[in-house]
C-alpha cells in the first residue's frame, strides 16, 4: 500500500469537548507548586522537565487518544518532516525511536560487527556501552581530563590504536557532568570521516545550552557526512519522558541501516504511539513554547548555581537542565538527608564519588532546594 492510497482518518477532532478542558484543568492541578511530601517528593533525579508538557501538546494527546482505534500513519509522516526541519534537514534523515533508548541500540547494532571497538570517555550516559556490552563489542572507556572534561585527543588515540572499525559515543554537552566538550577539535576529527570510525553524538541536552563555543554536530549530517548519527530525545527540553520519543538524525543511508534495528517493521517502518506523535507535533511547531521552556530551565539553573556559590559548594559550568556539584566527600549522607525531606537526588556517579548530579525543577523547587541546602550547612552536612 503506498502512501497515496491511504484512506484519511475519518473521525473529527474533539478538543473542544468539556471533557477535554476538565482533563486540561486536572493536569494544570497536578503541576502546580507544593512543597514536597512523601506523597509528591522532590524528583530532581531523572533529567526530566519539571514544566510538563505545553498544555497545546496535552490537549492534542487527550485529543488523539478519543482516536485511538486508527494507526497515524499520516501523523508519522508529518512528524518525521516537523523533526527533520528542526534539525536542519529533511524527513530522510530522521528515525523516530521509542526513546532515545532504542535509537542508541538501533544505531550501535547498525554500526557492529567482528572486532569492533566501542569508545567512550570514562564519565558519560551507560545506554551506549550496555547495547555494545550486549553485542560482544570491545569496550574502551577513556580517562577524564581534570574538571571532568571529555578528552577528545584521548577518544582519537584509542581509535587510532585500535586494529579494527571503532565506535565513538558521547553525550555533548555530557551526563552526568553537564559540561560541553570541544566542538572544534570534534568536528575537525568527523569532518576526516574514515570508513572504519563512526561517531554518535548524543546531544540529549543541546537547547539548554548557552556556551558560545558549542555547536551542534548536525550541520555535518546535512553536508552529506554518512558514519555520523545524532541522537535525539523527546524526554528532557520537550518534557515528554513518560511519553517515550527520541529520534536519530543521520545521512539517508544511515538511517535505512538503522531502521532495521527498530520494533516495528511495516510500511512506515516505525510505529509510535498516535498520542506521543500528536504532543510531538504540537510542541515542535511552537516556538512560543520552546522559547518559555528554555527560559524556565535556564531561571532553575540560575537560581540553584547562584545557591551554590553562595554557600562555596563548587559545582561544574552547566550546560544542561542538570547541575555536577561537588560536596567534596562521599555523597551518601546527603543523598539520605535529602529523601527525608522527600527530595530525590541523583545517584552516585564513581570514579566522581564527591559529586551529585541535581536535576533542574522549577525555580520553587530550585528556591526551596536551597533552603534545605542553608539548612544542611546550619547542621554541617556540607
Ligand atoms: C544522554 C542521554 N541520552 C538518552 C537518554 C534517554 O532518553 P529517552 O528517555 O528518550 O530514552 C538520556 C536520559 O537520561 C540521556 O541522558
Amino acid at each position: 500500500m503506498s502512501m497515496s492510497t491511504q484512506c484519511p482518518n475519518p473521525s473529527s477532532p474533539v478538543t473542544t469537548s468539556a471533557e477535554i478542558a476538565a482533563a486540561a484543568a486536572a493536569a494544570r492541578d497536578w503541576a502546580a507548586w507544593r512543597a514536597p511530601s512523601a506523597d509528591r517528593p522532590m524528583m530532581v533525579c531523572y533529567n526530566e522537565n519539571p514544566f510538563g508538557m505545553s498544555e497545546l501538546a496535552r490537549l492534542a494527546a487527550i485529543d488523539a487518544v478519543m482516536r485511538g482505534s486508527r494507526y497515524d500513519f499520516p501523523g508519522i509522516v508529518r512528524l518525521q518532516g516537523a523533526v527533520g526541519r528542526y534539525m536542519g534537514g529533511a524527513a530522510d534523515n530522521v528515525l523516530l525511536t521509542h526513546g532515545s533508548s532504542e535509537g542508541i541500540r538501533a544505531a550501535v547494532e547498525a554500526f557492529a560487527g567482528p572486532r569492533v571497538q566501542f569508545v567512550i570517555p570514562e564519565l558519560t550516559y551507560g545506554t551506549g556501552a550496555d547495547s555494545a556490552g550486549r553485542n560482544g563489542m570491545t569496550i574502551t572507556r577513556v580517562p577524564m581530563l581534570p574538571g571532568w572534561k571529555i578528552d577528545i585527543d584521548g577518544m582519537r588515540k584509542a581509535v587510532e590504536d585500535w586494529y579494527g572499525p571503532s565506535i565513538v559515543y558521547f553525550v555533548n554537552p555530557n551526563n552526568p557532568t553537564s559540561t560541553i566538550a570541544d566542538c572544534a577539535k570534534l568536528e575537525a576529527w568527523i569532518r576526516e570521516e574514515r570508513p572504519t570510525t563512526a561517531f554518535l553524538v548524543d546531544e540529549a541536552y543541546s537547547e539548554f545550552v548557552t556556551d558560545p563555543s558549542w555547536r551542534s554536530m548536525a550541520p555535518l549530517v546535512a553536508e552529506g557526512v554518512r558514519n555520523l548519527v545524532i541522537l535525539k530525545t523527546f524526554s528532557k527540553f520537550f518534557a515528554m519522558a513518560g511519553m517515550r520519543l527520541g529520534f536519530n538524525y543521520a545521512h539517508p543511508d544511515t538511517v535505512r541501516l538503522m531502521r532495521d534495528r527498530v520494533a516495528y517493521d511495516g510500511m512506515m517502518k516505525t510505529c509510535i504511539s498516535s498520542a506521543t506523535v500528536a504532543a510531538a507535533l504540537a510542541e515542535i511547531e511552537d516556538p512560543e513554547f520552546q522559547r518559555e521552556s528554555r527560559a524556565m530551565i535556564l531561571e532553575s539553573r540560575r537560581i540553584l548555581c547562584e545557591g551554590l556559590d553562595r554557600l562555596g559548594i563548587a559545582h561544574l559550568d552547566s550546560q544542561t537542565n542538570f547541575v555536577f556539584a561537588d560536596l567534596g566527600r562521599p555523597i551518601a549522607p546527603f543523598v539520605k538527608h535529602m529523601a527525608d525531606e522527600h527530595i530525590y537526588v541523583g545517584r552516585p556517579f564513581p570514579p566522581a564519588d564527591t559529586f551529585v548530579r541535581i536535576s533542574l525543577g522549577s525555580p520553587d523547587d530550585m528556591r526551596w532546594f536551597v533552603k534545605r541546602l542553608e539548612a544542611f550547612r546550619e547542621k554541617g552536612w556540607v
